[in-house]
């Protein structure tokens, strides 16, 4: 892909953008303007993106290996991150003065434009019409400009998209779309149990897993509901997303979603116990006296209530059709016995797949940005994924998850 970087102060994201690209295994060829290279060095994005970076058109060396038309050509999408208000008007204008608006121009690959300029600029009637104007050629998609206190000191929209949702929206024309047509569910992070008004019982997950399958199924044509548990994390675009606290609230509302669903992916950390009562007001060290004791009760497993939920519908039945009760996936987090553990789950809780990882080993586990898995199911099936960046590791499981609901009906399992 070509990432085109124009002349804005968000330029200096761009570096961002072009490290997760990599990461998430993108081949990217970096574009400068002549004004972005005032921005940021081309030496920072030629390392990140381990390719010469271009910038002119009439550069012999860069030309001999490749022509800027083939360059144009060969490219499977053109990403332009900050896309500035200059940038857009010479694109709806046809022109082909520099390098980028060349390839710009030849490309038909869909143009993704992450927009970046002052409030007034962006909500300017020129702007407006520009980019009325690219729609009407076809292949663009925006992603951004978010809303918030500008450089220039402004506030409004303007701001450049996240680079984390850059990516996201870059990967979703990408992606094949086996999941197009499917609705999926998944859960995510961790659940905090109150014990009074500020504190709680909680856990170390961050909900990285858990986005990044949401991510992954939405870059595959899925509409997706993630239910997150506390997390700072920013949500991929085009995700419903519905919050919840306590286990009781994640159940509430995974339950309520259940029917019409293809496939629900357990991979929160749910809490499997909850202080038995929530004290009103704040629990005080004074009066001095004995350390007091927490009496905590069990929450529901939801897991295994969709499985019980599914069996109690019907076996040998292809899943994820409509009414025949959706594919299930569980994680199992261990840290002793991993396999035989997650089998024990996959075969308690009825699913299909079990995640099974090591959350001690070195790379993996909570807040990690890589995972090493083991995916089980359906059957005896046995998976050892090496490690991989979460996001790779979330299309394994979707793989796993896409075979399953276009393969025969299952036999046996719920
Ligand atoms: N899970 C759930 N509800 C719970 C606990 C877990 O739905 N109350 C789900 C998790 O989202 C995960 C799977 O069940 O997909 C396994 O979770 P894990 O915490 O590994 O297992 P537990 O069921 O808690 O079993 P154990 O305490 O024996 O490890």
């Amino acid at each position: 892909m070509v990432l085109g970087v124009s002349g804005g102060i968000a330029a200096y994201k761009s570096a961002e953008v072009v490290r997760l690209l990599r990461r998430a295994g993108a081949r990217v060829q970096v574009v400068m303007t002549e004004a972005a290279r005032r921005f940021i060095g081309e030496v920072t994005l030629q390392a990140l993106s381990e390719q010469p970076v271009l910038t002119d058109m009439f550069d012999l060396g860069a030309e001999s290996r490749m022509s800027h038309i083939q360059l144009a050509e060969s490219a499977d999408l053109l990403l332009i991150a900050p896309a500035t208000a200059d940038l857009i008007a010479r694109l709806a204008a046809g022109m082909a003065n520099d390098l980028l608006t060349t390839i710009a121009l030849v490309t038909r690959a869909p143009l993704l434009l992450a927009p970046a300029m002052n409030v007034h600029m962006w909500q300017h009637p020129l702007t407006r019409a520009n980019l009325e104007r690219l729609r009407l050629c076809g292949r663009l998609h925006l992603v951004g400009p978010g809303e918030g206190s500008l450089a220039c000191g402004d506030v409004g929209p303007g701001r450049l998209a996240d680079p984390a949702v850059i990516v996201a929206a870059a990967a979703g024309l990408l992606e094949p779309k086996d999941l197009a047509g499917c609705r999926v569910l998944v859960t995510a992070g961790p659940t905090h149990e109150p014990l009074d008004p500020v504190r709680y019982l909680g856990n170390r997950s961050t909900g990285r897993m858990g986005f990044a399958l949401a991510a992954a199924a939405a870059a595959r044509g899925a509409t997706v509901t993630l239910v997150a548990g506390p997390t700072d994390l920013v949500p991929p675009p085009g995700v419903e997303v519905v919050r919840v606290e306590t286990a009781v609230e994640m159940e509430a509302a995974v339950v309520a979603r259940y029917d019409g669903m293809s496939a629900i992916v357990m991979s929160a950390a749910v809490s499997d116990f909850r202080p038995a009562a929530v004290a009103p007001a704040k629990l005080k060290k004074e009066p001095l006296g004995e350390s007091p004791s927490v009496r905590l009760v069990r929450n529901p497993d939801i897991l295994a209530g969709l499985g019980r939920r599914r069996a109690a519908a019907g076996k040998g039945r292809r899943r994820g059709a409509a009414g025949r009760g959706p594919v299930l996936v569980g994680f199992a987090a261990e840290t002793d016995h991993v396999v035989e553990e997650a089998r024990r789950k996959l075969r308690e809780k009825r699913c299909d797949i079990v995640v099974a990882n090591d959350v001690t080993a070195a790379g993996a586990g909570f807040a990690a940005e890589t995972n090493r898995v083991t995916i089980l199911g359906p059957g005896d099936a046995c998976e050892e994924v090496p490690l991989l960046g979460k996001d790779d590791v979330a299309h394994r499981v979707w793989d796993r998850v896409a075979a399953l609901l276009c393969g025969p009906p299952v036999e046996g399992i719920a």
